[in-house]
């Protein structure tokens, strides 16, 4: 069966992982989805550097628009960022009966309801694993994993460039604004790197698993926002004295009134696990009726840790389009491979 095809909308920090991880990994990924996954096509401004990273693997165009319009394209992964031209794109992907995959929290915060209703009514899939906690599959845990459960409240570190902030500032003294530029050298940061600082980042990521959670529509414009940017060395060493962590955390919950949503910098007891959660690292506490809490810990940020959750969107997605229908459902066609003969 000829590889699925892909193209992708930008080769940055996210695109280049994507990339790279499906090179490197390409013979575990085929197995596991059954079926090959080629990147066909790339799209970014700098066609040079483009063509520097990929070779002559890919086709490289500068206007994404021309991936988009090439009907050998399968499914689109849009790692642009920003609203506007990637609302667009999406929408375009779709109306051309193209799957989409993106990790542009920004973009569903906004547009997620029109994006989702296009997408259902032209029978493709948008999937955006990648756009909440990074390489954390906190969307599959939600969706899938614990779908059993009412869930009651949902609470965690969602933003990797403000808790590697606080935790440099705590542990070395560094300037706030020293970190930050090393957040965004480590490729962390939002292009607009207001939107992590601000906490509006962390409320776009929170206002997605409210409605996979509760079921209500993407509602960003009603989350409570409050970034880190008013916090000084004196507030994290005097909590730290106090038996405290800063932490910048989001949380949504059933309440007597609906549901609450906001993003807030709150003092943690120093000995809670979440308190002690550093650096890049993302982690969510989830509280549901059947489960009891779990808790998601992981990379929050980065190149290859949310290439990895792209790419799990990508194998869902070239799963539905294998020949074997019992492949649809992964567990069913688990088959050891030669490996596990080595298992001691
Ligand atoms: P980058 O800025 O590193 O990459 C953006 C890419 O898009 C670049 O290759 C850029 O090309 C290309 N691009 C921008 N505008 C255009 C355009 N008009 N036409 C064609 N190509 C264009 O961003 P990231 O990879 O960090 O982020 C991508 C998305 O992933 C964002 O939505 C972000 O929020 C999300 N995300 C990022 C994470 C991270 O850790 N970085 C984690 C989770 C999600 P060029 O450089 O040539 O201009
Ligand atoms: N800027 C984001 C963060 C990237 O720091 O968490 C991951 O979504």
């Amino acid at each position: 069966m000829k590889p699925i095809q892909v193209g992708l909308l930008g080769l940055g920090n996210v695109g280049g992982g994507v990339y790279e991880v499906l090179r490197r990994n390409q013979e575990e990924i085929q197995r596991r989805a059954g079926r090959g996954i080629e990147v066909a096509m790339v799209s970014r401004r700098d066609v040079a550097k483009a063509r520097a990273m990929v070779g002559h693997t890919a086709q490289v165009v500068a206007d994404p628009r021309a991936v988009i319009a090439n009907p050998d394209i399968d499914i689109v992964v849009e790692l642009i960022g920003g609203y506007d031209l990637a609302r667009e794109l999406v929408l375009e992907a779709i109306a051309a009966g193209k799957h989409v995959v993106t990790a542009n929290k920004a973009l569903l915060a906004m547009h997620g309801t029109e994006i989702f209703a296009a997408a259902h009514a032209k029978g493709v899939m948008v999937a955006f694993e990648a756009a909440v906690a990074g390489g954390i599959p906190i969307i599959k845990a939600l969706r899938e994993g614990l779908t059993a459960n009412r869930i009651e409240w949902i609470a965690g570190i969602i933003n990797g460039t403000t808790n590697f902030i606080l935790s440099e500032m705590r542990d070395k003294g560094l300037d706030f604004g020293v970190v930050l530029k090393e957040a965004q050298r480590l490729g962390y940061a939002e292009a607009d790197p207001t939107f992590d600082i601000e906490g509006v980042d962390a409320a776009h990521k929170l206002t997605l698993m409210s409605s996979i959670a509760f079921g209500i529509p993407v509602q960003f414009g009603k989350a409570y926002t409050e970034g880190i940017t008013q916090l000084s060395s004196i507030d994290i060493r005097y909590a730290e004295q106090l038996g405290y962590r800063i932490k910048l955390l989001g949380v949504t919950k059933r309440t007597s009134a609906g549901i609450e949503l906001r993003v807030h910098p709150c003092l943690v007891p120093s000995k809670r696990l979440i308190a002690n959660v550093e650096g890049p690292m993302n982690a969510v506490l989830v509280q549901a009726d059947a489960v009891g809490t779990t808790l998601y810990y992981g990379k929050g940020a980065g190149s290859e840790p949310t290439a990895s959750a792209v790419i799990a969107d990508l194998v869902d997605i070239t799963r539905l389009h294998t020949a074997d229908p019992q492949n649809r459902v992964p567990h069913l066609a688990f088959q050891p491979d030669a490996m596990s003969d080595l298992a001691v």
